[in-house]
């Protein structure tokens, strides 16, 4: 398979599992528990159907909108996901410099295997930066310092990770950040050669945002369920996201948030944003999926708060139907990672591509030429 037999995001899938060892993959692929959760998020989409305008006069439409106060090209978000520079050597270099050229927002992670400041400098397009609150009160001041001086758009703090979910995957496959050779892993990775050689000759793995105050992770391999567990603020709490937000000063999300009365309070704080997130499904398996949350979180605080409906995304229509059932955007991150780890940049941007080119369809066959003509009396629930 090639990146030009690539038509949808499964087919990444399919590609990115025959270029990467397996624990990579899986790291990707896998989720928490039984992954049922994981799986909902997409087929949450399956159980409404669009219901579409026709003689409408759609020939020029505009798929654009204002998200988090920054224009974006399209109601979609790139998520942040941690060690980009594992799945493939170009990593986070090569999501944003396709993020820019599409024109959307994408998300720099705690866990980003390049720095704030280089992508501070590398792109001037909407960029957040995903912040993990760690036991290390110093290393969190460091990280929004960092921001500050790079220019960073908004700061998305993530709230649902507050131990590490069971990813059962990476514990048979020791899967670890870096990555470690063990026996039984050794082989798999012995068996990807262009992978293998490209992490080897190229640049060294690091962890740059946070390894100016801890090792592991970096110096010191660690799942990263065992990361999340021993190393970020279990206290964390509404009191010290003031704090937070307070300290940051700028445009401020919630990334994990699944309660109404949660989403309220953001609200009520005045914060900008919501991502209506389960993490993928890779937390608490058992959640409910973000689509299937959206009715009672937008009935509770639509209109209030930019509701940002994350994960399970893998094509065009079902951001459509995220839209339609009152998001502002939806977002994800397997929906580039896979096109990442199949073919870099490449790859990230023949991806954005197709969801670029789904979304539009989808609204032209919806007989829609705005986005905000994306309303609900556009869908049905089975
Ligand atoms: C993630 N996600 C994530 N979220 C976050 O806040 N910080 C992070 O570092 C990461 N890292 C990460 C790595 C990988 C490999 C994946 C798959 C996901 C979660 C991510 O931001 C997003 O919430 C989910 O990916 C959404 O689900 P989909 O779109 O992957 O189905
Ligand atoms: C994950 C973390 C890094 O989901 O957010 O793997």
């Amino acid at each position: 398979m090639r990146l030009n037999d690539c038509h949808n995001i499964d087919d990444f899938r399919l590609l990115a599992r025959q270029r990467l060892p397996w624990p990579v993959f899986d790291y990707i692929d896998g989720a928490a528990d039984d992954e049922v959760t994981k799986a909902r998020n997409t087929a949450a989409y399956d159980d409404v159907d669009l219901v579409p305008d026709v003689l409408a006069g759609v020939e020029t439409i505009d798929t654009s909108c204002t998200l988090l106060g920054r224009k974006s090209a399209l109601p979609l978000i790139m998520s942040p996901t941690a060690l980009q520079r594992v799945f493939h050597w170009q990593g986070e270099r090569a999501v944003a410099r396709a993020a820019e050229k599409f024109g959307l927002w994408c998300g720099i992670s705690s866990l980003a295997t390049v720095s704030i400041e280089e992508i501070g400098a590398l792109i001037s397009s909407p960029k957040m930066f995903q912040l993990y609150i760690h036991k290390d009160r110093g290393l969190n001041a460091s990280m929004i310092e960092r921001c500050k001086a790079a220019k960073f758009d908004a700061i998305a703090l993530t709230v649902d990770t507050i131990v590490g979910g069971k990813r059962e995957r990476c514990l048979r496959s020791g899967f670890s950040s870096p990555p470690k050779f063990t026996p039984s892993s050794l082989l798999s990775y012995a068996l990807k050669p262009r992978w293998g050689l490209d992490y080897v000759l190229r640049e060294k793995f690091s962890l740059p945002n946070l390894d100016t105050h801890v090792r592991q992770g970096t110096s010191e391999p660690v799942s990263i369920q065992r990361y999340f567990s021993e190393m970020l603020d279990q206290s964390m709490d509404w009191k010290m996201v003031e704090q937070i937000r307070a300290d940051w000063g700028g445009t401020f999300c919630l990334k994990g948030v699944m309660s109404s009365a949660d989403a309220r309070r953001a609200a009520d704080m005045g914060i900008d944003a919501i991502m209506v997130s389960n993490h993928g499904g890779r937390q608490l398996d058992g959640s409910r999926a973000p689509f299937d949350q959206l009715p009672e979180i937008v009935e509770a605080v639509g209109g209030r708060i930019e509701i940002i409906c994350d994960g399970g995304v893998r094509r065009g229509t079902h951001v459509l139907k995220a839209l339609c059932s009152g998001a502002a955007a939806a977002s994800g991150g397997r929906l580039y990672l896979y096109a990442l780890a199949a073919a870099g940049q490449d790859g990230v941007e023949r991806a954005l591509t197709i969801l670029k080119d789904e979304i539009a369809r989808g609204m032209k066959l919806m007989g829609v030429t705005r986005i905000d003509q994306l309303t609900a009396e556009r869908l049905r629930r089975r």
